[in-house]
């Protein structure tokens, strides 16, 4: 993979999703990059990863996704080698973080400066690479939208999930009690993160929960969907918050890709307008973009915020496996294989 400096041509091994295909279908492909335009960089990858959104890309299935053919990759930790008109040069050779929904499984990419959060010294790539996407996600929920306070109990759909193991430790550090479905498989895992571990194949499992938390509990963050959602809202006590962020359920269902979201939508604006002191919401990484200035302030603080719990050891970085780009169909293999825990991390190779 070709390194570069302001005056050379980048030379950039991308991954590209070609259409509705398996993971093997995947292709890897080089091309030169333009020059940075005015407010860019050119970022060399030092690590990226599988989120399920790949998982609902390949599909079709993912909510607002581009048009095939294209690169994938939802955020990515790097090194500035170049930089455009009107951004420092200063920022050359420095590592930061970005959130890019599409883009990020290729050596080498451009991006707008402005989207860059510093990455702290002393934290590898890999490591930074977990909490990117991930910790924004579960910061923004846990913090800012459902607001828990110490002493509070919530439920963690999928705790050994990237963004539900990110989830877990965010909250426990925040002295909130937390109980975590996984499969059995996974249950030494989510206790080694604090939570108490409850088999969401069990068809009892909200019974459990209920036992567990018999006062109900103060938010449930589910990204599952289908019609389990009912039984999450069920779980909470009044003055608690379901915060809905996925439909995983209904991942392999055909038909249009945004019905199952606005299924849900409708179902929440619903529960909010019943006189029982819960609220429910769907989070959305993206909500507020519209005002990029502010858009870009909030995501800056909040993944600093991560990173910096990162630094400080608090947060351990969940890794399921290092894959080189050029085995992307692997790595997405592998995170579908539905036997791991944290992120699937995707790293230069040779
Ligand atoms: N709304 C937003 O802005 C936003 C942002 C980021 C992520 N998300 C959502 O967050 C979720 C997690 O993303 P991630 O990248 O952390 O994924 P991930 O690492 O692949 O983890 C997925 C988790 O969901 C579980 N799971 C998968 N399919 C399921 C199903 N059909 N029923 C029940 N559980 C299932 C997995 O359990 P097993 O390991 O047992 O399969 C695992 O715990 C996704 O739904 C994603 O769309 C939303």
């Amino acid at each position: 993979m070709t390194g570069t400096t302001s005056t050379s041509t980048t030379v950039a091994t991308e991954v590209v999703l070609p259409g509705v295909v398996e993971p093997n279908g995947l292709q890897v492909r080089t091309r030169p990059l333009p020059a940075p335009a005015t407010g860019q960089v050119v970022l060399r990858m030092d690590a990226t990863g599988v989120s399920f959104a790949e998982q609902q890309m390949r599909r079709g299935k993912y909510y607002d996704q581009p048009p095939f053919p294209f690169v994938p990759g939802y955020d990515v930790v790097g090194t500035v080698t170049a930089t455009g008109p009107g951004v420092d040069p200063a920022l050359t050779g420095r590592r930061f973080a970005a959130v890019t929904k599409t883009g990020s499984w290729a050596s080498h990419l451009l991006i707008e400066a402005a989207d860059l959060v510093p990455v702290p010294d002393g934290v590898a790539a890999d490591a930074a690479e977990t909490v990117v996407v991930n910790g924004i996600t579960a910061w923004q929920m846990l913090h800012r939208l459902a607001a828990v306070r110490p002493g509070g109990t919530v439920v963690v759909l999928g705790a050994n999930g990237g963004v539900g193991s990110t989830l877990v430790q965010l909250a426990r550090h925040a002295g909130i009690t937390v109980i975590g479905t996984a499969s059995a498989r996974h249950h030494d895992a989510v206790r080694v993160l604090g939570a108490t571990p409850v088999d969401y194949r069990d068809p009892d499992m909200y019974a459990r929960i209920r036992r567990l938390a018999p006062q109900g509990v103060d938010a449930v963050f589910d990204h599952v969907g289908g019609p389990g959602l009912v039984q999450s809202w069920q779980l909470l006590r009044r003055g608690g918050t379901l915060v809905s962020y996925g439909t995983a359920a209904t991942k392999d269902e055909t038909g249009n890709s945004r019905l199952p979201v606005l299924k849900v939508f409708a179902r929440l604006l619903l529960w909010n307008y019943l006189p029982n002191g819960r609220s429910a919401h769907f989070f959305n990484i993206w909500a507020g973009r519209r005002r990029p200035a502010t858009f870009r302030r909030r995501l800056s603080e909040d993944l600093t915020q991560v990173l910096r719990l990162l630094a400080d050891g608090v947060l351990t970085p969940q890794i399921a496996a290092r894959i080189p780009l050029a085995d992307a169909a692997a790595a997405l293999e592998l995170a579908e294989s539905r036997t791991v825990t944290g992120k699937v991390v995707i790293v230069p190779g040779e």
